[in-house]
């Protein structure tokens, strides 16, 4: 799949079907996010891989985290402040995005989860200090035909390019 269709294609999804994600194509989606770029390239991240549905279930307490437990996959993004104490949580939120992308083309659905209560997931995931908990994502199969990424793309409710970008200096709009 072509990186711009991918980019149109993405959506939110959150609700899945029970179908496991193959090793392969998991495997390639964590390829994407080793392959991103990081400041000195330190590298700062660590992605924990949870499809254990009881574990799953331990992380569905942030209020917009309930369809985890349906997920086949949730992958954990840690930034260790430690390795890079400016960039960390750049760097593994590039590395998430990257997979997101990667796990796209391979007709997967996935959601951001900033919704989550830190200290619980350190305990539940076995966190070292060094780590911080940047943001999770669900990944999976989409249940719903809607939700599914393969899809023509609906339009996208966003800002115009026009009102987020300036050209040469902030607030001058393209010649
Ligand atoms: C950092 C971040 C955290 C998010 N946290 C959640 C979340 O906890 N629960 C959820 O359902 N969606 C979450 N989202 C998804 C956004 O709601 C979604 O990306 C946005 O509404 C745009 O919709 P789209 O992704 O379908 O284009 C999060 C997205 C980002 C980037």
């Amino acid at each position: 799949m072509e990186v711009h269709e991918a980019i149109e294609l993405r959506r939110s999804v959150r609700s899945y079907l029970p179908k496991p994600v193959p090793p392969d194509v998991l495997r390639r989606v964590l390829e994407a996010g080793r392959l991103s770029p990081s400041a000195v390239n330190h590298q700062p991240w660590h992605f924990v891989v949870v499809t254990d549905p009881v574990k799953r279930n331990g992380l569905t307490d942030g209020p917009y985290a309930k369809f985890l437990a349906e997920s086949p996959v949730v992958i954990v993004g840690l930034g260790d402040k430690v390795k890079s104490p400016k960039w960390h949580i750049v760097d593994t939120t590039i590395a998430l995005q990257t997979m997101v992308l990667a796990a796209t083309a391979e007709g997967l659905g996935t959601c951001w989860i900033g919704s989550f209560y830190e200290d619980k997931v350190r305990k539940l995931l076995n966190v070292p200090d060094n780590l911080v908990i940047v943001a999770m994502l669900s990944v999976g199969y989409p249940r719903e035909k809607e939700e599914s990424t393969s899809r023509p793309p609906r339009i996208k409710n966003r800002r115009p390019l026009a009102e987020i970008a300036s050209y040469e200096e902030f607030g001058k709009p393209k010649a």
